[in-house]
């Protein structure tokens, strides 16, 4: 690679990580909302406030690790006790970057700012998201780790108004995307973030990545904000085989419909875009419809 290339690489990765230190030095990330910090609707009264893994009291360590292990812990099944422990961890990190949802005492009785309110008024946490900003793939993304709420304040929207606040905040900070993970098994949650949110799997999740042996209890989705983000976090990954008109691609690699199963001769089951490329490529080439392999190369 030549040395202006290579220097463009590196500043490209810099001003990235510029952007991620940036982001993460904020001391309050609701400041640009402040209407956000607020919501009241359905009979729910709450306000927002944001928070820091490494600031976390005791007790507030003991309400996330409960409500984590009441609304996760039948998801995870016999994974759980191991999914806590590396939940415990996480939740600590000096990374993380949370948003806590208080229930108000007196509801609508206090008319001051939300600030005052966040400050006076408010009872338990009733719910949080945790968030940090992060790379996937080289792309800045804002991450969802978790976002949970209290059973009695959940299918009111909050949901909904704490996912628009974690895009707002993913776009102030000039992230390219949103990205999340969430068990296959938790059929309200996959509901919610894609029919409700409109997010995708990302080709980078289990299910769409080159492991078709390993079943994976989990998607990762996403929202992308910019054409990079979406080549490299939705587009389907590319299984580029190789085809010599001397030859036949089926006998020699396995077998395809063409769309998105291939299936080559160990047995998997790759699910992937199939582009039959030629190894020579000249007009009398019988398979000259497809580009030659270097066209392709050049492409991916
Ligand atoms: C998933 C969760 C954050 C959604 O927030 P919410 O405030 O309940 O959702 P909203 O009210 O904004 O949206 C409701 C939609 O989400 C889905 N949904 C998900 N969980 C739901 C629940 N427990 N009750 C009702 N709807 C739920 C439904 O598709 C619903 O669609 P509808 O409005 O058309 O009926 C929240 O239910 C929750 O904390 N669940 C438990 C923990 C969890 O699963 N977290 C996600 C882990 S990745």
């Amino acid at each position: 690679m030549d040395s202006s290339k290579r220097r463009k690489i590196l500043e490209k990765r810099k001003k990235i990580h510029d952007l991620i230190k940036r982001a993460s030095s904020r001391t309050d990330p609701l400041s640009p909302f402040d209407s956000f910090r607020r919501y009241t609707k359905n009979d729910l009264s709450v306000c927002l406030e944001p928070g820091r893994g490494d600031r976390l009291s005791s007790s507030l360590k003991q309400h996330i690790r409960k409500l984590l292990k009441k609304n996760m812990e039948g998801f995870y099944g016999s994974d759980w006790p191991l999914q806590a422990k590396v939940k415990r961890k996480e939740m600590c990190s000096a990374d993380a970057r949370y948003i806590f949802v208080r229930e108000l005492r007196y509801g609508e009785a206090y008319g001051a700012s939300t600030r005052r309110i966040c400050e006076e008024g408010c009872n338990e946490i009733a719910g949080f998201a945790h968030y940090r900003f992060t790379l996937e793939e080289e792309i800045p993304v804002l991450y969802v780790y978790e976002i949970q709420l209290e059973s009695r304040i959940q299918g009111k929207g909050l949901g909904e108004f704490l996912m628009q606040l974690i895009e707002l905040i993913a776009s102030k900070n000039q992230m390219s995307a949103i990205v999340l993970t969430v068990q296959t098994s938790n059929a309200l949650a996959m509901t919610f973030y894609m029919s409700k949110l409109g997010y995708r799997i990302s080709s980078i999740s289990p299910s769409k990545a080159n492991f078709p042996t390993f079943s994976a209890k989990y998607e990762i989705l996403c929202k992308t904000f910019d054409s990079e983000a979406k080549s490299v976090l939705e587009t389907t990954p590319c299984l580029v085989i190789p085809y010599s008109y001397n030859t036949d691609a089926d006998e020699d690699f396995g077998s395809s419909d063409g769309s998105s199963n291939f299936k080559p001769r160990d047995g998997r089951n790759l699910k992937c875009e199939v582009i039959l490329c030629c190894l020579e490529h000249h007009s009398e080439n019988p398979t000259s419809g497809f580009p030659p392999a270097e066209t392709i190369r050049g492409q991916l």
